[in-house]
Order: C-alpha cells, then sequence, then structure tokens
C-alpha cells in the first residue's frame, strides 16, 4: 500500500511539473560559469557587432552589414530565459527575434545570423553568454550545481 501510494505521487508529480522534468527539458542545462570582460573580447573576435548593436559598445574594425541592426540585450527582446539565449546564439533560427521585419532578418525561416558552431570552442561561448547575460532581463536561473549530483 505504502508503495502504491508513493508511485501514485511520483505519477502526479511528473504529470504537474509536464515538460519542467521530460527528456527534452533543458532543466539541468548550464554551460560553466563565464568570465564578462572575456567574453566581450568574443564578442568583438567575431564581429558580432558587424549586424548587431549593444548599449555601452561602439564597435571597432567591424564590417558593417547596414540592414541588420539587431539590438543585443535590454527588456523588449524575446529573450526571457537563460536557455533562450544559449539558443539564439548556437541555434538562431531555432526563434526569430521579435520586434523586426521578419523579412529582414530571416530567409525561408533560416536566421541571417552567422553559424559559429564550427569555429566558436565552448569556453568561448560560456564567456559569452556569461557577458551578455547580464545585460538582458533573464527570468533567475538556477545554475546546476553539478558537484552535488549523486549518481544513483
Ligand atoms: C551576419 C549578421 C550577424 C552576425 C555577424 C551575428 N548575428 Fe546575431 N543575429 C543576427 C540576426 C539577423 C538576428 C535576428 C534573427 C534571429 O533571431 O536569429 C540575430 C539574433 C541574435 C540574438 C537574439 C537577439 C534577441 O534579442 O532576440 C543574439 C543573442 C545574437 N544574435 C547574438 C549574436 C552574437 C553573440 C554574435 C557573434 C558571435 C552574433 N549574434 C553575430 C545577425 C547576426
Amino acid at each position: 500500500m505504502k508503495y502504491l501510494l508513493l508511485s501514485m505521487l511520483t505519477a502526479a508529480v511528473l504529470t504537474l511539473s509536464g515538460c519542467e522534468s521530460g527528456v527534452d527539458s533543458p532543466s539541468g542545462f548550464s554551460l560553466p560559469e563565464g568570465d564578462a570582460v572575456r567574453g566581450q573580447s568574443v564578442l568583438v573576435k567575431y564581429q558580432c557587432l558587424s549586424c548587431h548593436q549593444m548599449e555601452g559598445i561602439t564597435p571597432t574594425d567591424v564590417v558593417d552589414n547596414p540592414e541588420l541592426s539587431v539590438k543585443l540585450g535590454g527588456k523588449t527582446s524575446g529573450i526571457k530565459t537563460y536557455a533562450e539565449l544559449v539558443t539564439s546564439v548556437i541555434n538562431p533560427s531555432h526563434k526569430i527575434a521579435k520586434g523586426y521585419p521578419k523579412s529582414t532578418l530571416q530567409v525561408d525561416g533560416v536566421s541571417k545570423m552567422k553559424n559559429y558552431n564550427d569555429v566558436m570552442t565552448v569556453g568561448e561561448l560560456s564567456d559569452l553568454v556569461f557577458f551578455l547575460q547580464s545585460s538582458y532581463e533573464l527570468t533567475p536561473y538556477p545554475r546546476t550545481q553539478y558537484r552535488y549530483y549523486e549518481t544513483l
């Protein structure tokens, strides 16, 4: 009886938490903590400001794409979580930025953003996201403390 109740309770909890705990859930994902100063140099290194503008940062030596000037950071962005921020860098077509005419940002559902997945290291990505994070107003995200994970 005790076990039956326990399994019913477990099933109820799993149902309630829905996709939060499903196999496709982003819960539990976190890049290692980065360094904001290094993150800013990653932004410069990959010329992100050739298509973006960011408050407080003046682009130097960038090839400008005048038709693209997507703002990074701020309240109006559709990016509300850490997972969305990471995704927007490594899989930009997943969700196209809001607030711009769609045709200027994508072609047939594919973002005009350059793909860096074969050149940017995970260390660079961690620093970059850490740096960008402070300019977005993201829902507080509990960083996964992997050292406390236990294997069963
Ligand atoms: C060739 C132009 C181009 C370059 C270079 C570029 N991006 Fe983008 N980026 C875009 C476009 C266009 C969008 C809007 C479409 C979309 O959401 O994918 C975008 C969207 C984004 C967004 C989501 C913005 C939001 O608030 O929704 C982030 C974050 C971002 N880029 C980061 C970067 C970073 C970091 C780099 C450099 C490593 C970079 N981009 C380089 C064109 C570019």
